[in-house]
């Protein structure tokens, strides 16, 4: 993972929790807290840090992962403007994550650690993202879904009907959009 999303990461986590609690895990992990942005660091680091502030908090990992998806939406909006030209929609906006957005990103950084999302295009108001990741990190993408929900002003439900978690090849968030 990137140093941004680290540092990002510690914002969250010092804005809901405080600078001391942010010490505490990094004390716990063994981290000296200093990440470079545009440095890849183990991913390894990330989860041992989302651990410790699950057992600090007692709140579920997976509650967390998606929280700092959520959490992490406007901070992807605010750095890469480029990427919101007028008219977007949420379904829109989905579409073009892994057919421009992951693919600009790998261009200008080939070592970032990215999933792949394949679509299935329903109609108008329903969308499956198939989500694939050694990371298996498909509660931050949902996290993200409801940052870019919430910035489009655009109601959906969602629903994880298969999970890597549960040992299936990929992930399916389908998604129902309000009219
Ligand atoms: C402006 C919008 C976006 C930008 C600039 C962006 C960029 C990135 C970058 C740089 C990473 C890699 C971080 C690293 O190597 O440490 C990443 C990872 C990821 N992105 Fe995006 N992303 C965007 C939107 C989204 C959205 C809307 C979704 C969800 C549907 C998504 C799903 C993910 C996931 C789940 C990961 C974690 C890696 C993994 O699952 O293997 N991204 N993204």
């Amino acid at each position: 993972m990137k140093g941004v999303v680290f540092n990002l990461l510690e914002d969250m986590v010092e804005k809901n929790f405080g600078v001391e609690v942010w010490d505490a895990l990094l004390d716990e992990t063994g981290q000296d807290g200093v990440y470079v942005s545009s440095e890849s660091y183990p991913d390894e680091m990330l989860f041992a840090l989302v651990v410790a502030a699950h057992e600090k908090s007692g709140i579920p990992i997976n509650d967390l992962v998606r929280a700092f998806g959520e959490f992490l939406f406007p901070q992807f909006y605010k750095d890469n403007q480029e990427f919101f030209k007028p008219g977007l929609t949420l379904k829109s906006f989905l579409l073009l994550v892994d057919r421009v957005i992951h693919v600009e990103v790998r261009k200008l950084h080939p070592d970032a650690g990215l999933p792949q999302f394949e679509y299935v295009d329903e109609d108008d108001s329903e969308l499956t993202m198939i989500y694939t990741s050694p990371r298996k990190l498909c509660m931050l993408a949902e996290g993200l879904i409801a940052g870019a929900a919430m910035h489009f002003d655009e109601d959906y439900t969602l629903t994880h009907d298969k999970c890597m978690h549960d040992g299936e090849a990929s992930c399916e968030l389908h998604l129902k959009i309000a009219a």
